[in-house]
C-alpha cells in the first residue's frame, strides 16, 4: 500500500496534539490523500506553522490552541472544526507528555502532568469529539506507546498512562461499536527525529544502540505511522476495532530491553 492508494478527499481528520513530530506526519499523511485536517496543540507558533505545513497539500487546514487537560476548551475546539468542516471522519488523539524520571524523583504534580495530558486527555478529547464523529463510519486512533504493555524504569507515569489510553480505546470500541465508530490505538516504535525519541535515547549512541534492537534495523518515520493510520481508517479495515497495533518494526517483541536502563546509567 502507499499514499495514493488511500483517498480522503473530501473527508475530515482532526488531529490532538497535531502540531510536531508523529502525529504532525500523520495528519500530513492524510492531507496528502486530500483530507482537510484540523489540529490542537497548545503553542500558536506551533500551530501556525503545522497549519502552513499542512496546506501545502492544496487542503484547507486550521488550528485551534487548547490544553487537552482543559475539557471547556477542547470542546471550543470541535465546535469551531466542527462548524468549518462538519462531521469528523476520523479523530487522531496523541497529546503526550513524557520526561524520564524515577517515580520517587517526580513529586505528585509531576506524575500528573503526564496522566493528564495523556489519559484525561484523551478521555476529553474523545469525549468532546463524539457528537461530531460520523455516524456510522467514524474511525478514532488514539496514538499510545510501548510503555503502555512493557514495563520500563524511568517511566511510571507513562506507563500507566498509556495503558489507561489503551484500555480507552477497547472500552469505546464496545460502547460506540454499534453507532458505527470504531476505536483503534497506534503503538509507534522508536521515531526518528521526534520530541519523544530526543527525550528517551538523547545521544547518537543512544539512538545506535536503539535501531540495533529493532528487529527490522531501521528506526520508524512519521509516514510508517500515518501509513497506518490510513489504513486503520479506510474500508480496507473496517472490521477491525479495540486493535491495538504495533508499528514499531518489531521493536516490541523484545521487550524494548535496556533501552531505560542505557539512559539511567
Ligand atoms: P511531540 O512532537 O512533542 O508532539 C506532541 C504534540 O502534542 C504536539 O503537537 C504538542 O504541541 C501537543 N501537546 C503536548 N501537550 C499538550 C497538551 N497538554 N494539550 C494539547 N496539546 C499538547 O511528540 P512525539 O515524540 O511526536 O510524540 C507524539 C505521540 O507519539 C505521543 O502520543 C507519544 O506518546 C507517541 N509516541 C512517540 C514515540 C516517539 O518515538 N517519538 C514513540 C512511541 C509513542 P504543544 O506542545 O504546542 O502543546
Ligand atoms: N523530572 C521530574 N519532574 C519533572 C521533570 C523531570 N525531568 N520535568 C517536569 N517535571 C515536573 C515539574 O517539576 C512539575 O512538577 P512540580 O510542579 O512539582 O515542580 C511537573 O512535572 C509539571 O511540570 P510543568 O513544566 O509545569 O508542566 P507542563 O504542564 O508545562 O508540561 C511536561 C508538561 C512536563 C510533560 C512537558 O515536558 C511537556 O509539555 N511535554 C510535551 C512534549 C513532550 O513531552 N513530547 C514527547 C511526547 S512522547
Amino acid at each position: 500500500m502507499t499514499t495514493s492508494d488511500i483517498d480522503f478527499s473530501e473527508r475530515t481528520v482532526i488531529v490532538a496534539g497535531g502540531t510536531s513530530g508523529i502525529n504532525l506526519g500523520v495528519a500530513r499523511n492524510f492531507a496528502d490523500a486530500g483530507a482537510n485536517v484540523g489540529v490542537i496543540g497548545r503553542s500558536h507558533e506551533k500551530i501556525d506553522s503545522a497549519v502552513r505545513f499542512l496546506k501545502e497539500a492544496g487542503v484547507s487546514a486550521h488550528g485551534f490552541s487548547a490544553d487537552v487537560r482543559d475539557y471547556a476548551k477542547v470542546t471550543e475546539a470541535f465546535e469551531m472544526f466542527n462548524a468549518k468542516f462538519g462531521e469528523f471522519d476520523v479523530l487522531v488523539s496523541g497529546a503526550a507528555g513524557n520526561f524520564p524520571a524515577r517515580a520517587m524523583d517526580m513529586s505528585s504534580n509531576g506524575f500528573a502532568a503526564v496522566m493528564n495530558i495523556d489519559l484525561l486527555g484523551s478521555y476529553h478529547v474523545l469525549r468532546a469529539a463524539y457528537p461530531y464523529l460520523r455516524k456510522p463510519g467514524g474511525s478514532v486512533i488514539n496514538i499510545s506507546a510501548p510503555q503502555s504493555f512493557i514495563p520500563m524504569i524511568l517511566q511510571s507515569h507513562v506507563c500507566a498512562a498509556k495503558a489507561g489510553v489503551d484500555m480507552l480505546t477497547r472500552t469505546l470500541a464496545m460502547e460506540w461499536g454499534s453507532e458505527g465508530i470504531r476505536v483503534n490505538s497506534i503503538v509507534p516504535g522508536p521515531i526518528q527525529d521526534t520530541e519523544g525519541m530526543k527525550r528517551l535515547a538523547p545521544t547518537p549512541q543512544h539512538i545506535d544502540e536503539v535501531t540495533e534492537s529493532v528487529p527490522l534495523k531501521r528506526l520508524g518515520n512519521t509516514d510508517d505511522i500515518g501509513k497506518a493510520a490510513m489504513f486503520l481508517s479506510s474500508p480496507m479495515a473496517d472490521y477491525i476495532t479495540g486493535a491495538v497495533i504495533p508499528v514499531d518494526g518489531g521493536w516490541s517483541l523484545s521487550g524494548v530491553t535496556g533501552l531505560m536502563e542505557k539512559l539511567d546509567s
